[in-house]
């Protein structure tokens, strides 16, 4: 399949998890990508060579999303290097659990600049571009059920979440005129490096798999399936959406 042929993605949080399942999968419908990486080269690199063995074109950009001119930078890398920018996927995220009345400032700053700062400017950055260049775009938000859901001892998370769907669905509005839609996919729990704690303790695991309707973890590739179908023309007349991937966990409601 080369739906994504002659475009151009950049994928936050790259090197890992979700973000380089969605990297390899637009590569292999036929996307160029810029990848980025904040601490771990090497498994931004592993990336890149999935990229190129699917036979895309693929730059590594050092970014921490929470800065500014690094936002700037990964979308211009992407107009210098590989000539356009035409999807862009806020992947990289992070969470901190802590009681609300714990919460410090510096743990706030941290999960809303990457989270939520982050994809508010290099968003700002992608449509300045296609803006100037008269050129439609996709803008693809790894959200989470919890833009919705409790997550309580989260709450920095869950208002980073809750403040991307908000961001959402207002570019939606705004953007829909320039011809660049705006989407955000709502993962439930799926097995990534941040689920690493969850995943290794069965006392936190089993209830979660109680859960969750289909009795398992989502994958990061099912993720990436979907995050191919919202930047392909298969998606041209959807925007102001959350897609839900949770193998029907926000729907359980269960009395215990
Ligand atoms: C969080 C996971 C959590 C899942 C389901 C995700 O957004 O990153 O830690 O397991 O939601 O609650």
């Amino acid at each position: 399949m080369s739906r994504l042929q002659g475009k151009v993605a950049v994928v936050t949080g790259s090197g890992s998890g979700i973000g380089q399942a969605i990297a390899e999968r637009l590569a292999q419908e036929g996307a160029d990508c810029v990848v980025d990486y904040r601490d771990h080269v090497e498994e931004a690199q592993a990336t890149v060579d999935k990229i190129v063995a699917a036979g895309g074109k693929s730059v590594l950009v050092h970014a921490d999303v929470s800065i500014l001119a690094d936002c700037t930078n990964l979308i211009e890398q992407a107009w210098q290097q590989l000539g356009s920018c035409d999807i862009l996927v806020n992947n990289a995220g992070i969470e901190i659990g802590a009681d609300f009345w714990d919460v410090t400032e510096k743990d706030f700053d941290a999960v809303m600049d990457v989270n939520f700062k982050g994809a508010f400017f290099l968003t700002q950055a992608f449509v300045r571009k296609l803006r100037d260049a008269k050129k439609p775009g996709r803008i693809i938000n790894m959200s989470s059920v919890h833009e919705d859901m409790v997550f309580p001892h989260f709450s920095t998370y869950c208002a980073s979440k809750g403040a991307m769907r908000m961001l959402m669905r207002d570019l939606s509005v705004e953007l829909g005129p320039l011809g660049i839609t705006v989407n955000n996919i709502a993962p439930g729990a799926i097995a990534t490096p941040i689920n690493t704690k969850l995943m290794a303790d069965p006392k936190l695991l089993d209830p979660l798999l109680r859960n969750i309707p289909l009795g398992r973890l989502g994958k990061p590739e099912e993720v990436a399936g979907l995050a191919a179908f919202l930047a392909s023309d298969d998606a041209a007349y959807v925007t102001g959406s959350t897609y839900v991937m949770d193998g029907g966990l926000m729907r359980n409601y269960k009395e215990q």
